[in-house]
């Protein structure tokens, strides 16, 4: 695998309705059923939706999307340009995103995810969430569970391998 190039390449920043075109070409390398560039352009005028991104020109390495709330968050989906998985880059932008809701005073993190989604599991484990439920069938393209998952800031994680 290719070593990843220095930061400051992969720097963690927030985007904003300028970023919608790159966020709906991403979004379609990552999902099923993506939103479009419409769909992010109306999200970024509801003031409870964030973004952040690892820029890569032309367009985005990596983004995450989350709903702000006032001692809350919601990760609404994270992606990562196929060919530069399994680098850590979630990992990097996740761990700022989650700098970001702690200095905020949003001390509970939610999100579901799908029960087969391994890397992106793994991802929010070591990110300190926590398993809390299950929705059964939740995701009707293919009938899989979905995971709820938890984050208590500050809260003491276990230890991982
Ligand atoms: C989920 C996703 C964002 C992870 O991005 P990434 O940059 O590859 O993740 P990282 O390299 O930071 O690795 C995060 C964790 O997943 C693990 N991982 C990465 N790729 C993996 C794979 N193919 N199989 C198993 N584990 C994997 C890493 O080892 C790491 O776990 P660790 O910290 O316990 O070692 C990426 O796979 C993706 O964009 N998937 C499609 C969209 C998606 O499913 N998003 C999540 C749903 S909201």
């Amino acid at each position: 695998m290719q070593p990843l190039p220095p930061p400051p390449f992969f720097q963690p920043i927030r985007l904003d309705v300028g970023d919608a075109q790159a966020l709906a070409a991403l979004e379609a390398r990552a999902f099923p059923d993506p939103w479009n560039e419409a769909a992010f352009v109306a999200a970024f005028s509801r003031p409870v939706f964030a973004a952040f991104g690892l820029r890569q020109d032309p367009g985005l390495a990596a983004y995450a999307t989350l709903h702000f709330l006032s001692e809350e968050f919601e990760v609404l989906n994270v992606a990562v340009a196929p060919q530069l998985r399994g680098r850590g880059l979630a990992s990097l932008l996740f761990g700022h995103v989650l700098q970001h809701t702690d200095k905020a005073g949003m001390n509970q993190g939610y999100l579901e995810v799908r029960a087969g989604n391994v890397p992106a599991k793994r991802l929010y484990l070591r990110h300190g969430f926590a398993v809390v439920g299950v929705r059964k069938r939740y995701y009707a393209d293919t009938g899989e569970d979905a995971l709820v998952m938890v984050r208590t800031a500050g809260q003491r994680q276990p230890a991982r391998p």
